[in-house]
């Protein structure tokens, strides 16, 4: 854990205050004070890199449908806030990236470029979505965006991005492409051959979920002996922050990232 304490991220933007992957949720999540963005990137089906969780629209917008057989056109036409109850604490231009007066969906091109012009160091956790229709595209697109802003390497830009994945094979793919940038192994189970908290070769930080941790708190002693760091997904709870805090978590992943600083007295 750094002398500070463990970075706070906000887990799909500032998400149970506003509609997750929304411009206005990572723009509450900067104000809030949290210490990074966590995002997750789909392709839509002409190759533009659009942050989403689900591999279907229903959920999350007014669309239906899977994401990836739309084009961001096609996308750019639904409303993805909509379906979020309402957020009466929130001033009106913070909320939404308003195109037609819908919540437009996010690129990540627009996400990194608010990052950028957050006017102070921000740390981005980049998802990689599981790459059934394109196989490993979504990683290759993901390094040639990075490499374009300049930021595949931790280097001289606030803005430092970390790559996770619950697949080993494409953070393998994503240090091959960029062997620099850090990744995050992503579990929401034991691993069987992670017993003794070794990672695969090339990635130094585990990110397991909360349930693992709760199950099994010696597993983030054994990954830390191994000279890993810990980020604890998704830690909504004063009981759940205290004990990733006990268990020396570097990173907490959080839909309430101020409740989490507050909680750290940040
Ligand atoms: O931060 C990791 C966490 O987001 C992984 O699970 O399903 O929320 O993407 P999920
Ligand atoms: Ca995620």
């Amino acid at each position: 854990m750094a002398e500070t304490g463990p970075l706070v991220f906000a887990h799909r933007g500032s998400s149970e205050a506003l509609p997750e992957h929304t411009l206005g949720a990572y723009l509450r999540a900067v104000d809030e004070g949290a210490d990074g963005l966590e995002c997750d990137v789909r392709l839509t089906r002409d190759g533009h890199l659009i942050c989403m969780h689900d591999r279907r629209l229903e959920r999350t917008s007014n669309g239906r449908g899977v994401v990836s057989a739309h084009t961001l056109a096609e996308l750019n036409q639904l409303d993805f806030g909509s379906w979020h109850p309402p957020w009466p604490d929130s001033p009106d231009d913070l909320i939404l990236d308003r195109r037609g007066g819908h919540a437009a969906v996010l690129t990540l091109e627009r996400l990194l470029d608010a990052a950028l012009a957050a006017g102070r160091p921000i740390r981005l956790l980049i998802e990689t979505k599981h790459p059934a229709r394109f196989g490993h595209l979504v990683e290759v697109r993901l390094v040639a965006m990075l490499r374009r802003y300049g930021l595949e390497r931790p280097g001289e830009s606030p803005v430092r991005v970390t790559v996770m994945s619950f697949s080993p094979g494409a953070l393998r793919r994503v240090r091959q492409l960029a062997p620099e940038l850090p990744t995050v192994l992503l579990m929401d189970l034991l691993p069987p051959w992670l017993r003794d908290g070794r990672l695969p070769s090339g990635i130094r930080i585990a990110g397991p979920g909360i349930r693992v941790i709760r199950n099994r708190p010696r597993l983030a002693e054994r990954l830390r002996g191994q000279g890993n760091e810990l980020y604890v997904w998704t830690v909504n709870t004063a009981a759940d922050v205290d004990l990733v805090l006990t268990l020396g978590a570097d990173g907490i992943i959080s839909d309430r990232p101020r409740f989490v600083l507050d909680r750290l007295g940040r």
